[in-house]
C-alpha cells in the first residue's frame, strides 16, 4: 500500500519543508530562570532539529512595565548569549532581537484592531499584573502586550497552502495568550481571505509549571518576593546549591509525588526528573527512606552539571559584543526576510494602498 505523503519528511528536510517553530522571550531580568528552561527554552533548542526555527528576544514586550534603558540594553543581549550558550545555533535558527524587526509592531496595530476590549480585558496575565500595580501604574502597552505576542507568531506562518505547520514551545502560563493568537488568526482569515496558519502551542508534560521553592503554591517568576526561590541559569554554583538545600520541603520525610500535600517536594521531583530524563517512579525509588537531605544533595549537583557550562559559554560569548551582534544582525536578515513578506500580504489584504515607485 503506498504511503501517505508526510509534509513534513518530504523535500529531504530542506528548511522549506519543515514545520515552523517560532518563541519568544523577555529580556526582564539579569539571568533566565530554571522555569524559563524546562518550560520553555530546552524545547527551543530541540525542536531547531526538525523545524525552521525563529527564537526572538522580546524587548518591545520589556518596555510595557517601567524599565531603565542601560538595564534593558544589557539584558538584552545576556538574554541572546544565553540562548547561545544553551544550544541554539545560529547558522540553523534565526536568533534575533524583536525590535530589529520593525513588521512585530506593525502587525500588531493591526491585529489590535481586531481585538475586542473586552476579549483583551479577559487576558489572566493583564489582570494579574495590572492589579498588582493598580491602574495609574499599567500601561496601555501593557494591555495590549498579548496583541504584539499574536504578532510575533503570526508574522513567521507559513503559506497556508504549504501544510506546513506552525508550533510556539512555551510554558503553561502562555496558553491563554496561544488561544487569543489562533482566535485572531481564524478572525482575520474570516475577514480578508486565508493569510494565517493556526499556530500550536507546545507545553511540555511535567515542567509546564515549574514552582518557587520557597512558596510551591506560585509559580517561579523573576518578579518573586524573594531571590531564594529561584534558581538562576546565571546563578554561582555555591548560592545554587544553597538554595536548593533550602527549598521548602513538606513534613515528614519520605521522597514522594504528592501535588496536594507535598507540593515543595513534588516540584523538585518534577525538575529533577525532567533534567535527568529519569521517571519520577523511578526517582522516588532510589530515595525511598534516605530522606530528603540526600535528594536535595544530588538534584544540587544535576542542576549544576547542568547550568554550568551554559554560564560558562555564555560568559565568553559576552567577551566579544562585536561578534554576538553580528549574530544578532544575521538572525534579524533571516526574520526579516519572512517578516516582511507577511506584512506585504497583509497590507494588500487589509486595504492598504501600495507605496508607488
Ligand atoms: P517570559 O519571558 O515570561 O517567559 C519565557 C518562557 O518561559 C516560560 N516560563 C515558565 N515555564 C515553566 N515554569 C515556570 N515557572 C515558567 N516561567 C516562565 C514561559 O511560559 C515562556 O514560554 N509572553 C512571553 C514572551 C513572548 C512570547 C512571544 C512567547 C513574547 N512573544 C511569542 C512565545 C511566542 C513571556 O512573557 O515569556
Amino acid at each position: 500500500m503506498p504511503e501517505a505523503p508526510n509534509p513534513e519528511a518530504s523535500d529531504a528536510g530542506t528548511a522549506a519543508a519543515q514545520p515552523r517553530v517560532l518563541s519568544g522571550i523577555q529580556p526582564t531580568a539579569d539571568s533566565f530562570h530554571l522555569g524559563n528552561y524546562l518550560g520553555a527554552l530546552r524545547q527551543w533548542v530541540a525542536m531547531q532539529d526538525t523545524h525552521e526555527a525563529f527564537y526572538c528576544v522580546v524587548d518591545l514586550h520589556a518596555i510595557t512595565v517601567e524599565h531603565d534603558p542601560a538595564l534593558l540594553r544589557r539584558r538584552t543581549k545576556v538574554a541572546a548569549a544565553q540562548l547561545l550558550a544553551m544550544g541554539i545555533d545560529p547558522d540553523r535558527s534565526a536568533v534575533f532581537v524583536q525590535s530589529h524587526v520593525p513588521e512585530h509592531a506593525e502587525l500588531a496595530w493591526v491585529l489590535s484592531c481586531l481585538t475586542g476590549f473586552g476579549e483583551a480585558s479577559r487576558m489572566t496575565q493583564f489582570k494579574d499584573k495590572s492589579a498588582k500595580q493598580g491602574t495609574s501604574g499599567t500601561s496601555v502597552g501593557l494591555f495590549t502586550y498579548p496583541i504584539l505576542q499574536a504578532a510575533d507568531i503570526l508574522l513567521y506562518t507559513p503559506e497556508p497552502d504549504a501544510g506546513r505547520a506552525l508550533r510556539v514551545p512555551v510554558g503553561e502560563d502562555q496558553r491563554q495568550h496561544l488561544e487569543l493568537t489562533r482566535t485572531l488568526a481564524q478572525r482575520f482569515n474570516h475577514r480578508f481571505g486565508e493569510t494565517f496558519v493556526l499556530p500550536d502551542a507546545h507545553i511540555p508534560e511535567g515542567a509546564a509549571k515549574i514552582t518557587d521553592l520557597q512558596e510551591p503554591g506560585a509559580k517561579m517568576s523573576k518578579s518573586a518576593s524573594s531571590p531564594q526561590g529561584i534558581i538562576d541559569v546565571l546563578e554561582e554554583p555555591g548560592p545554587m546549591r544553597k538554595k536548593i538545600m533550602r527549598a521548602v520541603t513538606d513534613t515528614g520525610s519520605e521522597v514522594v509525588y504528592d501535588e496536594e500535600k507535598k507540593a515543595g517536594v513534588t516540584n523538585l521531583l518534577r525538575i529533577y526528573s525532567a533534567l535527568e530524563g529519569t521517571s519520577v517512579p523511578d526517582l522516588e525509588a532510589r530515595y525511598a527512606g534516605s530522606g530528603y537531605g540526600q535528594f536535595k544533595k544530588d538534584l544540587a549537583q544535576v542542576v549544576l552539571d547542568t547550568f554550568t557550562p551554559i554560564r560558562e559559554r555564555t560568559l565568553k560569548l559576552l567577551d566579544d559584543e562585536e561578534h554576538l551582534d553580528r549574530l544578532l544582525a544575521r538572525g534579524a536578515e533571516r526574520a526579516s526576510a519572512v517578516a516582511v513578506r507577511t506584512m506585504e500580504t497583509v497590507r494588500e489584504r487589509v486595504g492598504f494602498v501600495g507605496r508607488g515607485r
